[in-house]
């Protein structure tokens, strides 16, 4: 395997899948208030994808049981929606869509503050999704990989969170993982050079406390180690000769 360059007509697809995850992300937004579950939030989503003639790209990815992943306050990723998880007020919430549309993936996900929030958790939310753009800042043809990684882990360690280890952003396309993985924080090497063409995930996950993880027992919920509150904010992004397209915003 290597990382797939794609041609002028496949981007203007991953276009389309990226438009409908960003437009279920705008439907979402709008309904999270204190008293909605998990479950109407993946309701919604799932009417609003397949309406657009594209499906829900998590649904029963490696057995995945839900159509979006929702987690809230200390899990970090892949929380499963359920009638059972009721929002309330001061609580934050990492919504994370998948759409495949006519052979290509979109993913993109976004962290919202239900009601009114600690200070501590929209500083959180604001650093996170600021760790994003600074990893954007620095994708452009002929940087390496490991650029981006640096730039998030920098301004995440300078604002004094800790970057998640165990799980990384990846290219997307025809398959919702593709190559490369991108890591949120540094590694040993460059990386492979980036290239126009390459569409990728870049997605920070970033706790107040440590950054170490374990798996609930449902065998996909991810948690903070030391329980403390964590973020997500991801956008699946094209690379051009002199920067970058977000394809999901
Ligand atoms: N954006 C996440 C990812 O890239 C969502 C995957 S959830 C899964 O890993 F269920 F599909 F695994
Ligand atoms: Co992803």
């Amino acid at each position: 395997m290597s990382i797939k360059i794609k041609t002028n007509e496949e981007i203007a697809l991953m276009r389309d899948a990226g438009k409908i995850v960003a437009e279920t992300h705008l439907l979402l937004e709008s309904m999270i208030k204190p008293g909605i579950s998990t479950f109407e939030l993946d309701e919604a989503a799932r009417k609003f994808i397949l309406k657009n003639n594209a499906i829900p790209s998590f649904k029963d990815y490696n057995g995945y049981p839900g159509n979006i992943c929702t987690s809230i306050n200390e899990e970090v990723v892949h929380g499963i929606p359920s009638k059972k998880r009721i929002l309330k007020e001061g609580d934050i919430i990492s919504v994370d869509i998948g759409a495949y549309y006519k052979g290509f993936h979109g993913d993109a996900a976004r962290t919202h503050g239900v009601g009114k929030i600690s200070e501590e958790a929209r500083n959180l939310i604001d650093v996170t999704r600021q760790s994003f753009f600074e990893g954007l800042k620095v994708i452009k043809e002929g940087n390496h990989l490991h650029e981006i990684s640096s730039a998030i882990q920098n301004y995440v360690e300078k604002n004094g969170y800790s970057v998640v280890r165990d799980l990384v952003g990846h290219g997307v396309g025809r398959d919702l993982h593709e190559e490369p993985q991108i890591p949120n924080y540094k590694t040993i090497g460059r990386g492979p050079k980036l290239l126009k063409g390459m569409v990728i995930a870049v997605e920070p996950m970033i706790n107040i406390g440590r950054y170490e993880v374990r798996w609930l027992s449902d065998d996909w919920t991810v948690v903070t180690m030391d329980g403390s509150l964590s973020a997500h904010y991801e956008n699946t992004i094209l690379v051009t000769e002199d920067g970058s397209e977000l394809l999901t915003l």
